[in-house]
């Protein structure tokens, strides 16, 4: 009798995997939208969308994953996405010299022209598809990072509220600089 049970719970066990293999992950809902899966970190398996493309992804925390430059997932990201595109993104930040912009959108050419643009807020970032083709680990950050990088972002987006155009302008001038030296 207990082997008998214990026969039927690993059919039972054994067609739930299946079942959920065959479940769409957000790495498939990417791909059909025509955009990279390494957009999001390794892992993801909470996620929800609509019709209309409005998606929810929940993670189990905030977390850091090294690009050419960094970026930082909040536990919850949410956008819409349609081809080639996700418009009106909240919980990605990406790193630049030190501060944390906010990504409100990203797309690619379609045809692709190998190249993947995030929207910033005061410029697009232009980055090498190929970064992204897979997803990558991602470390957790600890609260008081948290706060850190609110505090950080705070600051990027009064920035970038209040003198648009203007990091680019300092960034070139830094450089510059630079080259003179
Ligand atoms: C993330 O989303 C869930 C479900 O919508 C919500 O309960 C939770 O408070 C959110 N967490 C954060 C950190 O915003």
């Amino acid at each position: 009798m207990l082997r008998l049970i214990c026969y039927l719970s690993f059919l039972v066990i054994s067609i739930t995997t299946v079942y959920s293999d065959q479940e769409k992950s957000i790495y498939d809902v990417l791909k059909a939208h025509g955009l990279p899966i390494g957009l999001l970190p390794k892992g993801v398996k909470e996620f929800k969308i609509d019709e209309t493309g409005r998606f929810e992804v929940h993670l189990d925390q905030a977390c850091n994953a090294k690009f050419e430059s960094e970026l930082h997932y909040d536990m919850n990201v949410t956008g819409s996405l349609s081809y080639g595109q996700i418009g009106a993104l909240s919980g990605i930040s990406s790193q630049e010299l030190f501060l944390w912009f906010p990504v409100k959108g990203i797309r690619v050419d379609v045809p692709s022209s190998g190249l993947i643009y995030f929207d910033v807020g005061v410029v697009f970032k232009q980055f090498s598809l190929s970064l992204f083709e897979m997803p990558r680990d991602c470390v957790a950050v600890r609260n008081e990072e948290i706060v850190a990088l609110r505090h950080r972002k705070f600051i990027a987006d009064t920035v970038a509220k209040s003198q648009p155009g203007k990091v680019g302008y300092e960034l070139e001038q830094e450089n510059f600089g630079r080259d003179f030296l």
